[in-house]
């Protein structure tokens, strides 16, 4: 059980919010303290049932050296608190102005009368002086010159009530779902679990390859997932593969008020319908490749005529195997026959035939917090193997730097992004994944994803220094204006283990000995392993990766594996 005290000397809308924003919690208990006995808050507390205490400025002093809470969090609170008082507990205080600007009363006045263009609210932890003491967040606001007072006071507290809980719900430490069973859910587990943020880890649909990271929660269905994410108290799900968004996991979860990261299934058609992204780059005027879309087999002479190098894309999800090149048009129509004969089901009965493009592919991973976009450095996939095949992935780079003449067109990219996410009015938190190619003229976008790619994950994330779970977060909360980026100083690399075969028919259930990381610098995250009376056994196509910023130590790593089946790319440079 956590102990909260909430201070607040007359309205107490903040402490409204705060209570009612955690009414689903069933471990944390929450107090009121005023030291106004006629304060409309009493008024609050009591219609919320909430325990409260009235006392007087020595009895509070007293109070405070007998009583200890996890938080004491001051909501409009007017009196001034010693320091030996201060020191008693962790006090954290709102206030309604990008401090240090406009310190004590009448804040949003002070903007609104000095005609500012811009104010906000500081969430910090308090000291014995007024509106001071270590920032723990700011949120900015800017002023519409029409506005009146009211109007400005109404915005800020709208403001405060949103973001107020929501911070202190950080800082009492996160319980957080992963949801997933491959590399990049080992990946974002691993991180998650590194951070000082978290309080409990629980993982859906882990392998047994990091099931030891947190603790496992069997589900029937969506719905039986997301109760059961409440009962635990569960801040954020971080869910890592396209399937669960295209079917409707983020829907269920908005449901039940639990935050995470990913759109809803609408919107999740950006990735699963390859048709529906062609028709929102034309709105916005993104560059991408001509097409046509086919369902008949009838029609594959006459369609494959009006391009001059075809390549067939699946419309749906077909884990990254969907596509299929060829120069040779014989083997390409062929391909065509079986995608509409549903080869990859549903999916590919809708196919589209597109004109090839070439040059160099990129992958630009943004969040999107339903207000702003926060760009990663680039990485690059490595998808086809020895044959030309298309695969889900065989190696990742991160980062990847570009000319000044590209970031340039890169620039512009990101621009029409941004007016695309903010005209489409899209609100829920998710990762735009532009899979981008730098033509000859431009940069062309080939296919979104709305979501972490896989081997990119464990490339990027490895490379990003900050608290990724704080990331995550803030991203669920329309908070990531707040994240500044904190870059790796060497580029990290990732080459996937897979069964020979792969991306076509492989064994499974076959023994992998000596799994072990050559230093600590060099990092093992599982995909596809069973662990069977204490034997690891291969359990798909790509089994692990391993991701390293040298890479002759990933390839020590690789080449010390015990396994038949064993394959992996080496990358040239
Ligand atoms: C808020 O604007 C807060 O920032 C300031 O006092 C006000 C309290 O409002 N410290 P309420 O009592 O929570 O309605």
């Amino acid at each position: 059980m956590k102990n909260i005290l909430i201070l607040s000397s007359k309205n107490g809308s903040n402490f409204e919010a705060i209570i009612k924003y955690f009414k689903n919690r069933n471990d944390i208990n929450f107090k009121l303290l005023t030291d106004n006995k006629d304060a409309y808050v009493i008024k609050r507390a009591k219609k919320l049932a909430i325990e409260y205490i009235c006392l007087n400025k020595e009895e509070i002093k007293e109070f405070f050296l007998k009583n200890k809470f996890d938080f004491v969090v001051m909501a409009g609170f007017f009196k001034i608190l010693d320091k030996e008082t201060i020191e008693t507990n962790t006090f954290i205080n709102i206030h309604p102005s990008l401090l240090p600007k406009y310190k004590g009363l009448n804040a949003i006045e002070y903007a609104y009368v000095n005609n500012d263009t811009k104010t906000g609210i500081t969430i910090h932890y308090a000291n014995e002086y007024v509106d001071e003491g270590e920032i723990i967040f700011q949120k900015e606001l800017k002023i519409n010159p029409d506005w009146s007072l009211r109007k400005l006071e109404k915005e800020i507290h709208k403001l405060e009530h949103y973001y107020y809980p929501r911070i202190i719900e950080k800082l009492l430490g996160l319980n957080v779902l992963v949801v997933g069973g491959g590399a990049r859910e080992h990946v974002i587990a691993q991180k998650i679990k590194e951070s000082n943020l978290l309080d409990t880890l629980y993982l859906a649909d882990c392998n047994d390859g990091f099931s030891s990271l947190g603790n496992k929660i069997e589900y029937t269905d969506y719905k039986n997932l997301a109760l059961q994410a409440q009962k635990r108290n569960i801040s954020l799900v971080v869910i890592g593969s396209e399937e669960y968004l295209a079917n409707g996991l983020v829907d269920i979860l908005n449901k039940y008020k639990i935050k995470t990261i990913g759109p809803d299934k609408n919107f999740a058609k950006l990735e699963s319908s390859k048709l529906f992204a062609k028709k929102i780059m034309a709105k916005y005027s993104i560059k991408t490749a001509p097409y046509k879309k086919i369902t008949s087999i009838n029609k594959i002479d006459k369609y494959l005529s009006y391009f001059k190098n075809p390549i067939i894309k699946a419309n749906g999800l077909a884990k990254g195997k969907g596509v299929y090149l060829s120069e040779d048009i014989s083997s390409l129509k062929k391909e065509l026959v079986y995608f509409l004969n549903g080869k990859y089901g549903i999916s590919s009965k809708t196919t589209l035939i597109e004109e090839r493009l070439y040059g160099e592919e990129i992958s630009l991973f943004s969040f999107w917090d339903g207000e702003s976009l926060l760009h990663f450095p680039l990485c690059r996939d490595f998808k086809q193997n020895e044959k030309g095949e298309n695969t889900g992935g065989l190696a990742s780079i991160c980062p990847i730097e570009l000319d000044y003449m590209t970031n340039e067109k890169l620039n512009i990219y990101k621009e029409k992004l941004l007016k695309l996410l903010k005209k489409e009015k899209i609100k829920t938190p998710f990762i735009v994944y532009s899979g981008l190619i730098i033509a000859r003229d431009d940069i062309y976008v080939l296919e979104y994803n709305v979501r972490l790619g896989d081997p990119e994950a464990q490339s990027l994330l490895n490379y990003i220094q900050n608290d990724w779970l704080e990331v995550f977060y803030m991203c669920s909360i329309k908070a990531l204006s707040s994240i500044q980026l904190k870059e790796g100083k060497k580029p990290i690399t990732t080459i996937v283990m897979t069964s020979k075969g792969y991306p076509n028919e492989i064994k499974k259930g076959v023994e992998i000995k000596n799994i072990v990381p050559l230093n600590n610098k060099t990092k093992i995250y599982f995909s596809n392993i069973i662990v069977s009376d204490g034997k690891i056994l291969s359990n798909g196509g790509r089994v692990l990766s391993v991701t390293s910023d040298n890479r002759s130590d990933i390839y020590k790593t690789l080449n010390d594996i015990e396994f038949n089946e064993k394959e992996y790319k080496i990358l040239d440079s």
